[in-house]
């Protein structure tokens, strides 16, 4: 099999509006609601305490942890606003903590957002039918690569993402995506 690389995975930033337009057109799913456009072109790096990026909810409010788990039970796989404003999603652990890893949304094939599916337990991408498992290892095609990580750090109860450059735990491989 040929090994991948981050140069052949399209510029998440050029491809990010119209994955959000194709996305949103494509399925009717309330994500387009959950991440109004206008919310693209809007700065998002907020000052991130040293930690990174601050995470933002759908309304472009910072996020609390304790907001987070207060709606949020364990297992959920819900979005935010990551790094660049990426779709990333926060993990709500077994013992309603958030997860120390996050998951960039966008498809690694051509740039969907990639919805999760509770009752398959996998994200299933609508455009061409890739899936990641629960952790964002890609386990079908034609997606070539995992799902993008992050590092979700809390401080005094703030979100804060920011870049994951340790070996991929899912694979033992350097990251594709620095
Ligand atoms: Fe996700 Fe093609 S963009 S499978």
């Amino acid at each position: 099999m040929t090994q991948m690389t981050s140069s052949d995975v399209p510029s998440m930033g050029r491809r990010q509006f119209m994955n959000l337009l194709t996305f949103g057109s494509a399925t009717g799913v309330a994500l387009g609601a959950l991440y109004p456009v206008s919310q693209y072109f809007t700065p998002l790096r907020a000052a991130g305490g040293g930690g990174g990026t601050s995470a933002k909810d759908e309304l472009g409010n910072p996020v609390t942890a304790s907001g987070w788990l207060e709606k949020h039970p364990a297992g959920d796989r819900s979005l935010v606003q990551g790094l660049k404003g990426d779709p990333t999603y926060l993990i709500v652990d077994g013992d309603s903590v958030i997860g120390s890893f996050g998951l960039n949304a966008i498809c690694t094939h051509l740039g969907c957002v990639v919805p999760w599916n509770s009752g398959a337990n996998k994200f299933i991408c609508p455009c061409h039918g890739s899936q990641y498992d629960s952790n964002g290892k890609v386990v079908r095609g034609p997606a070539p690569l995992s799902l993008a990580l992050t590092n979700v750090g809390i401080e005094e109860d703030n979100v804060f993402i920011s870049q994951w450059t340790e070996t991929d735990f899912r694979t033992g491989e350097k990251p594709w995506w620095t």
